[in-house]
């Protein structure tokens, strides 16, 4: 059967308009709460697969979206290289800091982790439950952020993270190739699983001058998407360096990607005709306005859909969607896009 988000990658008219929202799994549904608070802590979810394919399904069961990400977190990877890793209510992650040439050797070799190996059998369990028409998304975070998370220990501004890559330390280029080598091997392995489609997110791409970006965004990320694709030629990809405006074009030229995933505050018809032929974007309604919800919703999401063609597009927020935002919204979202699309609005 065929899927639109699948179409909308291989450059094919898709039936619809592929849609789906970063951390559509999450705490503004109840159905989450429930299967977290039974799973006692974050990463306990993370790491058992029964709930955590369960989770990943749950948005599934209530909306009509065209793809599932599997439940999981970027910061799974330091946690498989044996960084201490522990996430604080109301506070977000808190690791282990990596800061010298001794704290890159110590890392675990990262062979065949039991973290990624519970990734894998949620995304077997996601696979076999998951409808036809269904994309399922498989992602790692991008070494830039993912570095950025180890050296400062938290999610905090970058500071030691931004000096390390301007100095172009030795340390920070070697963390940079363990984590370029350790998410091919996860990527692969979630290709394996049954992921069809890959997401890296570069989170913090926006924190670097344009010099910098080169080394520390396009070039990681690019290494990582050929060592996949030599393995598994043609594996459809999407690249999320947030906050870089109009640099979404070259981030696509540099890496190869199937599409760039863009930040609101962005005109995304005006990246998108910045893209190389045949890219698509996927974005980018701000979290805000599908929290808000009522007129702005509707505004905002005809205005998005106007402006880009369906065949070029994956709806997708700016960023994740917000904790408090009603989940009837996310139906009167996908109301709003199914009716502009079939001339209704
Ligand atoms: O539905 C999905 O999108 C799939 C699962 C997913 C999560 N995190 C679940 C999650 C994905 C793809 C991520 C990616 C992720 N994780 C990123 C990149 C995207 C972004 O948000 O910029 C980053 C930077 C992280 C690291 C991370 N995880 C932080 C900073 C936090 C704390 C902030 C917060 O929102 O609480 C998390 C926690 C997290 N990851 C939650 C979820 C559902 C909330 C935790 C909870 O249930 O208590």
């Amino acid at each position: 059967m065929a899927k639109a988000l699948l179409d909308v990658l291989n450059r094919k008219h898709p039936a619809r308009r592929p849609v789906w929202l970063m951390r559509q799994a999450g705490r503004y549904l109840p159905e989450y709460r429930a299967v977290r608070q039974e799973a006692g802590s974050f990463l306990e979810l993370c790491y058992r697969p029964e709930l955590a394919a369960e989770v990943t399904l749950q948005p599934l069961r209530r909306y009509d979206f065209d793809a599932a990400i599997v439940f999981a977190d970027i910061l799974v990877v330091p946690h498989a290289l044996g960084v201490d890793l522990k996430f604080i209510e109301n506070e977000g992650p808190v690791l282990s800091t990596v800061r010298d040439l001794a704290a890159v050797d110590g890392l675990a070799d990262g062979a065949k982790p039991w973290q990624y190996e519970r990734v894998y059998e949620t995304l077997r369990r996601v696979k076999a439950g998951l409808p036809a028409a269904v994309g399922l998304i498989g992602f790692c975070g991008a070494p830039w952020t993912v570095a950025s998370y180890m050296i400062e220990g938290r999610g905090s501004n970058r500071a030691l993270a931004l000096a390390a890559a301007r100095d172009n330390d030795a340390w920070f280029r070697k963390l940079m190739t363990r984590l370029i080598e350790t998410s091919v091997d996860y990527l692969l392995g979630q290709l394996e699983a049954g992921a069809e489609v890959l997401q890296i997110f570069d989170s913090w791409a926006g924190d670097l001058p344009a010099d910098l970006r080169q080394r520390c965004v396009h070039e990681p990320i690019s290494a990582i998407i050929e060592g996949v694709r030599k393995r598994k030629p043609g594996t459809p990809v999407i690249v999320f360096g947030r906050g870089i405006g109009m640099g979404h074009g070259e981030l696509a030229r540099a890496t190869a990607a199937n599409a760039v995933s863009v930040e609101q505050d962005v005109g995304i018809a005006d990246v998108l005709a910045s893209l190389p032929a045949g890219v698509a974007v996927q974005g980018n309604l701000s979290p805000d306005v599908v929290m808000a919800g009522g007129e702005r919703l509707l505004t905002g999401v005809c205005d998005i859909c106007r402006s880009i063609p369906m065949s070029r597009h994956i709806f997708n927020l700016g960023h994740g969607i917000m904790q408090h935002t009603p989940p009837e919204n996310v139906t009167a979202l996908l109301k709003a896009i199914r009716e502009h699309d079939s001339g209704m609005a």
